[in-house]
């Protein structure tokens, strides 16, 4: 498992949402080009937000891409503190992306119905061609938290007790995270530091469950005495 993981450091935020887009761009040139359409999954919390709002410049054919989310917030679909709505307002709203292309998972219906009903929408969608993942201090991504434990058969799974508010989520499992062509971790800030040390040292943190080439992308701050350079 450890030697499909790929780690980069970068000088700051700035130039890893620079590298992340860099990689979007390519990979949506090769999946339009060789497909037809362009499968991204995005990531929640505050890290992506800063490549989001870069992603409103990209020259793309908008028309060819779908977007789904790796997890979500049980709130109101119009709640601030939603991972749909800060895609919406740092991008997706102000691009020509079709609306019936953004498939935000319906959080507002609770955990349970709404992983029934965005488990058949991900089986479509898959494989994926990018998904975007972050990473938090325990060591969860998406919404799958530590002693938190998920059926393997389920692709979309519901999350109650969450250690990071909202207690109720929704969350890609696994299998459908890994289901990708391609998969993009982002970690900024010394915050980030332990919980990347702990996935280094083989602990069995929910990152760790990824069984999947990672390319994990990190300012110096998250890289200190955790990774020297790339490896
Ligand atoms: C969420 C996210 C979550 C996030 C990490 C990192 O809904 O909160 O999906 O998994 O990616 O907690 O969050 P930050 O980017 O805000 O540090």
């Amino acid at each position: 498992m450890r030697d499909k993981l790929h780690w980069r450091c970068f000088a700051d935020a700035g130039a890893v949402a620079g590298e992340a887009l860099a990689r979007i761009d390519s990979l949506s040139r090769q999946a339009i080009e060789a497909r037809g359409c362009f499968r991204i999954v995005l990531a929640g919390g505050t890290t992506p937000e800063r490549v989001y709002r870069q992603l409103r410049a990209l020259d793309t054919d908008w028309s060819r891409w779908h977007v789904l989310f790796g997890d979500e917030r049980c709130l109101p679909a119009d709640h601030p503190d939603r991972n749909s709505v800060m895609a919406a307002r740092s991008w997706l709203d102000l691009v020509p992306l079709p609306a019936g292309q953004v498939v935000p998972i319906p959080a507002e219906l609770g955990p349970q119905r709404a992983a029934e009903v965005y488990e058949p929408l991900v089986r479509e969608a898959l494989p994926f061609d990018l998904v975007l993942l972050g990473i938090g201090e325990d060591g969860h991504t998406a919404s799958l938290f530590p002693g938190h434990e998920h059926p393997d058969d389920r692709l979309v799974v519901p999350v109650f007790e969450a250690p990071k508010p909202p207690p109720q989520r929704v969350s890609l499992n696994y299998p459908a995270l890994c289901a990708t062509r391609a998969l993009c971790l982002l970690a900024t800030g010394a915050g980030k530091r332990d919980a990347l040390r702990r996935w280094r040292a083989g602990e069995d943190l929910p990152v760790a469950r990824l069984d999947c080439p990672v390319d994990v992308l990190l300012d110096e701050a998250a890289c200190e005495g955790v990774v020297s350079g790339a490896d």
